[in-house]
């Protein structure tokens, strides 16, 4: 902030501090502060509310340059949403967290922190210090963990055996909710597969660098599909090329491929026709030479970071060196690495070590457009795989792609981490009733917060049956005394109406370390903002 006080000095040389433009500010403080902060973060947090879960809605957003953006996935509604209110950005900033560790509950968190600031209001309307609540939510959430610890059921993701049926049911449950759930399950069944092509079995963990997930607007969901390879938006320089090579060997050029040019200013004098002939044959004899030059080191296959013309480009098919250009840098490298091949910066320098190796390098095509892509598929070096997604226009193609995120991290977190709880807000309830029992023998003030936030773990059932048309209050109010007499925390909201609350028998599964996460988050975050007691701002930004 720009020049909040200046430090000055009496005639004693005692220090005081002089705050300019007090006029301009607005200061908010004790209860008042917490109440504007609660306002402007449950706004926030009503937004997502409908967003939750399989039956939930999507947004639409547009830009200030005009771009429409249709998600469902919490981070990116709120990345967008250019939230002002100081406050809210933390929520914003909460979400984002969820997806960069976890990558799938954004919206869960946020709807979980919005509840338990407007309970936190309650107790503050009961005059409960501020403190007292913040401090009853953290032991509330070391419990909810410990319980949900106690309820998680170790999955048989059998890695070795490829047994990948548990992971696909996951996936599912995370991509229920989004606008590619009318194929999930062949998505549920890439996004495994991906995930299970570059894992590491051993340190079981995913090199995320190694997935690639690439667009093209056309077709439909359906044509979306796994290249256990390279994926370039380019084609084979010539239509008459062959459309496939096999067993390609590739010279990768970031040098001009082509009849050589005089590239320093220079004057080539041609007065006569017959000089000119000879000044192409010329040209032409140096650039067989060149192709001979390639050939000779065993290529099949030349991949140019520069182009060339069409007399070239002729030549190359006459001599049989199928050739692909104009490939920009980062695409170089990607085949360079997948492929093990060099790099070759200058002519002279191409040889037989420094080829690419791979199976089949082949041209895709779609439907009439003359769009085209190539594949390169068997890749020496690398397990990269990379997940081509079709879709019919761009903001669908760019939402499953945010989807495809969330599976991909699922997935991921099974691999490393095989614990599970059962969703359709069955864990949270079980928490809430676990919290709620223990609270009762707390003799201390923090145990009215500690009955507050088990209410507050209601939230995400409670949306959930709001969202998918169901009367909230009865439907928790029933699953959670099911839940006491049968014993049984695995019973959840039926938002998809399949007839059973037994959330293992709807197989609606979600991982530990996302739950874990989404807890600690969001109360972390709820902390923190129940302790900011004093906001100092320009009058125009409270
Ligand atoms: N078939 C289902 N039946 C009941 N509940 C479900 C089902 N599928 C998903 N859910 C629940 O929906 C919630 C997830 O909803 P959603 O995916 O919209 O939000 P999120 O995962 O919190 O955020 P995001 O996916 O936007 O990052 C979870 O609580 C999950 O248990
Ligand atoms: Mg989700």
């Amino acid at each position: 902030m720009n020049s909040m006080g200046t430090l000055a000095f009496d005639e004693y040389g005692r220090p005081f501090i002089i705050l300019r433009d007090q006029e301009n500010q607005k200061r908010l403080t004790g209860i008042e502060a917490h109440k504007s902060h609660i306002l402007a973060a449950k706004n926030v947090a009503d937004t997502l509310r409908t967003s939750l879960g399989p039956k939930g809605l999507d947004k639409l957003m547009v830009s200030s340059d005009g771009d429409v953006t249709i998600t469902n996935d919490g981070a990116t509604i709120l990345q967008q949403m250019d939230v002002q209110h100081e406050i809210a950005k933390l929520l914003v900033q909460l979400s984002k967290s969820q997806d960069d560790e976890i990558g799938d509950g954004t919206t869960g968190v946020v709807v979980l922190a919005g509840a338990l600031l407007e309970q936190a209001e309650q107790l503050l309307d009961r005059g409960i210090h501020p403190i007292r609540i913040a401090d009853g939510y953290e032991m509330a959430a070391h419990l909810a963990t410990a319980e949900l610890d106690r309820i998680a059921e170790t999955f048989p993701v059998d890695l070795q055996n490829l047994n990948s049926e548990p992971l696909i049911q996951t996936a599912m449950t995370t991509l229920s909710s989004k606008i590619i759930n009318k194929c999930h399950r062949q998505m549920a069944e890439i996004a495994v597969n991906a995930v299970l092509a570059v894992a590491d079995l051993e340190s079981r963990d995913v090199n995320f660098e190694l997935i690639k997930v690439e667009t093209k607007v056309g077709g439909t969901m359906e044509d979306t599909m796994l290249v256990k390879g390279v994926v370039v938006d380019k084609d084979f320089s010539h239509p008459q090329m062959p459309k496939s090579v096999k067993d390609a060997r590739i010279a990768i050029l970031t040098c001009p491929f082509e009849p050589p040019k005089p590239k320093t200013k220079s004057k080539v004098e041609i007065t006569s026709a017959e000089d000119y002939k000879k000044l192409l044959a010329y040209e032409t004899s140096k650039f067989e030479e060149m192709i001979k030059q390639v050939k000779d080191t065993g290529a099949n296959l030349v991949i140019c970071q520069w182009g060339f013309d069409d007399e070239a480009n002729h030549l190359l098919l006459q001599r049989q060196l199928p050739a692909v250009r104009w490939v920009g840098g980062p695409e170089i490298e990607l085949i360079a690495i997948a492929t093990g091949g060099r790099i070759v910066p200058r002519f002279s320098e191409l040889r037989a070590d420094k080829l690419g190796k791979a199976g089949t390098v082949r041209e895709l095509t779609f439907g009439t457009t003359k769009d085209r892509m190539l594949v390169i598929e068997d890749c020496l070096n690398s397990k990269a795989v990379t997940i081509f997604i079709r879709g019919g226009n761009k903001m669908i193609v760019d939402e499953a792609k945010r989807s495809m995120h969330d599976a991909i991290c699922v997935v991921r977190n099974l691999v490393r981490d095989n614990r599970i709880v059962y969703g359709g807000g069955a864990s949270e309830l079980a928490c809430s009733v676990a919290i709620a029992q223990k609270a009762d023998k707390i003799s201390t003030l923090e145990q009215y917060a500690m009955r507050a936030f088990a209410d507050a773990l209601e939230s995400i059932p409670m949306a959930l049956a709001e969202n998918s048309g169901l009367a909230p209050i009865q439907t928790v109010a029933d699953l959670k005394s099911r839940q006491v007499t049968e014993n049984n925390p695995r019973l959840g909201v039926d938002c998809v109406a399949k007839g059973t609350n037994d959330m293992k028998d709807q197989h609606v599964i979600e991982t530990l370390l996302s739950k874990k996460q989404q807890l600690m988050l969001a109360t972390q975050v709820v902390r923190m903002i129940l302790k900011i007691d004093d906001i100092r701002a320009p009058s125009d930004r409270i």
